[in-house]
């Protein structure tokens, strides 16, 4: 299974350095460098379906070890392991990809990803989900489109990266060869054969072959019928002037609205509780996610001798909708949780600087301590982490949220949503184990500010 894979990594002891060793490897770090360079100087900027870029190597810089690659593989398996998804059971998926019709020269690609982390993620699951129930023979690995860094509210900047931009990449490919093996992975859309004669040139949008309204607004992308989807999209491949053959091919790009389009609650509770974890975070930033949450631990242990801690999306940044919780909100109940709980410390995740210093401030008054990612990593770990996108670092975020004691959010952020959710599921798991139930009318650890919570929270994948 997973887990003796995962242990075989970790299982290996640390080697001794041998030095010309080490000049063999930089040398041919180099080489490989020096023609990846001159390769992509080489490669048309933006080619007719989407292409896969390279993760740009760091710089090496000896004094901080976080910057080489024996440092920061050292940092991964000293800090990333168990992974969330380790415990995942994923038969509902395996029996779901062993009861479906797999079709033939059929593939699906999922390029159209951008937006937030948490929508990000929904879009990319949604667009695999759709790939199995069309019986899909193949499947690109999903790509995202990275948001600008200038101006975070230009989604679509065409400027596709691979899925371990943000995803464990060789997780998803280890979990659906294991459990969907029916469905071909390919790297990049080059490696379908016949790729360069394949039908349906143009994007496909799932609205329209649900004879949907197209739908703008989040929420409203929902499929009303999904158990339509598979009959209507038999006919429109019978539709085409040629049934799919391997030298033409069917390759189905699907657009950007995929988003909070394939309802979860479609499937059954194996599936429904399980298909999320077939993505994972990449574990780099995994890794620094559990080593916050270590200090954070070890600080509250050397002060209070109570290392709980409640962890507040502080969602009041500039572009939060104006209806959304308000920061006096997230506020008040977050220091009151923490006082009825007598916590004695927020790990708060916002790009909102002003008001985290706000908060900081007002919760001297109960004696509680404010910290966040930047006040807990030290240098070396920040300058690791400081050049990673608005989104790529919201991956620490997550997680070190993901495992606080208490959790505040705002209601109508769709983080905020999706973490209340993946903690009740987490929660419920545990319970489970300990062969016990969440008691009616219990007192919930978490809790959304703000009017509400958005309307089609329910239409994310836990
Ligand atoms: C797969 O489906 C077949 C019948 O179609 C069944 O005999 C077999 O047991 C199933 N395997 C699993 C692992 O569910
Ligand atoms: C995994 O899930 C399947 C069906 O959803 C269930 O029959 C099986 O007992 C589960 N396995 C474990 C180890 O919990
Ligand atoms: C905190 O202190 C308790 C008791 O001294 C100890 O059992 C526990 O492991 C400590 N936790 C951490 C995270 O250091
Ligand atoms: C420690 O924190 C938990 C938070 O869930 C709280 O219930 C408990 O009363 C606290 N204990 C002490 C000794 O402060
Ligand atoms: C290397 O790391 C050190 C310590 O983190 C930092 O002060 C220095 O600016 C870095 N040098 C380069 C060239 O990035
Ligand atoms: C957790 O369990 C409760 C009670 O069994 C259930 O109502 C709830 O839907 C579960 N939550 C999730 C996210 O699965």
């Amino acid at each position: 299974m997973l887990s003796t894979l995962f242990g075989s990594i970790q299982s290996k002891s640390p080697r001794r350095p041998v030095y010309s060793l080490v000049l063999w490897i930089g040398l041919t770090f180099v080489l490989v460098a020096a023609s990846t360079y001159f390769l992509s100087q080489t490669r048309p900027a933006v080619d007719y379906f989407t292409h896969r870029e390279e993760e740009p190597e760091p710089p090496a810089n000896r004094t901080n070890p976080l910057l080489t690659k024996e440092g920061i593989d050292q940092f991964v398996l000293d800090h990333a392991y168990p992974r969330l998804g380790e415990k995942t059971n994923f038969t509902g998926l395996h029996q779901l990809c062993n009861s479906t019709k797999w079709q033939t020269h059929v593939y699906f690609t999922c390029s159209h990803n951008a937006g937030g982390l948490m929508n990000v993620r929904n879009m990319v699951l949604n667009c695999v989900r759709y790939a199995i129930a069309a019986g899909a023979s193949g499947l690109v690995l999903p790509q995202i489109e990275a948001r600008d860094q200038a101006d975070l509210t230009h989604l679509r900047t065409e400027e596709y990266r691979n899925m371990g931009f943000l995803f464990d990449e060789t997780w998803f490919k280890e979990v659906m060869k294991e459990n969907c093996g029916q469905m071909e992975l390919f790297d990049t859309i080059e490696d379908i054969p016949y790729s360069g004669y394949a039908m349906m040139p143009d994007v496909l949008n799932i609205q329209a072959i649900m004879e949907q309204p197209r739908g703008s607004k989040h929420g409203a992308l929902r499929n009303k019928k999904p158990w339509e989807f598979r009959s209507r999209f038999d006919n429109l491949i019978k539709s085409q002037k040629r049934r799919p053959t391997e030298k033409s091919p069917v390759i189905v790009r699907l657009d950007d609205r995929t988003l909070f389009s394939f309802p979860p609650t479609f499937d059954p509770p194996s599936v429904l509780n399980s298909f999320g974890f077939i993505l994972d975070f990449r574990l780099d930033l995994s890794a620094l996610a559990n080593f916050i949450v270590d200090r954070v631990h070890q600080t509250l242990n050397a002060s209070a001798g109570n290392d709980s801690y409640v962890g507040l999306h502080l969602r009041s940044e500039p572009d939060a909708g104006k209806y959304w919780a308000t920061w006096d909100q997230l506020a008040e109940a977050t220091i009151s949780t923490a006082v009825g709980n007598e916590i004695k410390l927020i790990y708060v995740a916002s790009g909102d600087t002003d008001g985290v210093a706000k908060l900081t401030k007002k919760a001297v008054d109960s004696g509680i301590q404010v910290l966040d990612k930047w006040s807990i990593l030290s240098g070396d770990e920040k300058e690791y982490l400081a050049p990673f996108r608005f989104d790529q670092q919201a991956i620490v975020d997550y997680l070190a949220l993901m495992r606080s004691d208490r959790f505040v959010g705002s209601g109508q952020s769709s983080f905020s949503s999706h973490l209340l959710m993946r903690r009740e599921l987490l929660a419920n798991m545990t319970l489970a184990e300990e062969g016990k139930h969440l008691e009616p009318g219990s007192v919930p650890r978490d809790q959304l500010a703000g009017p509400g919570r958005l309307g089609y929270w329910d239409m994310d994948w836990p």
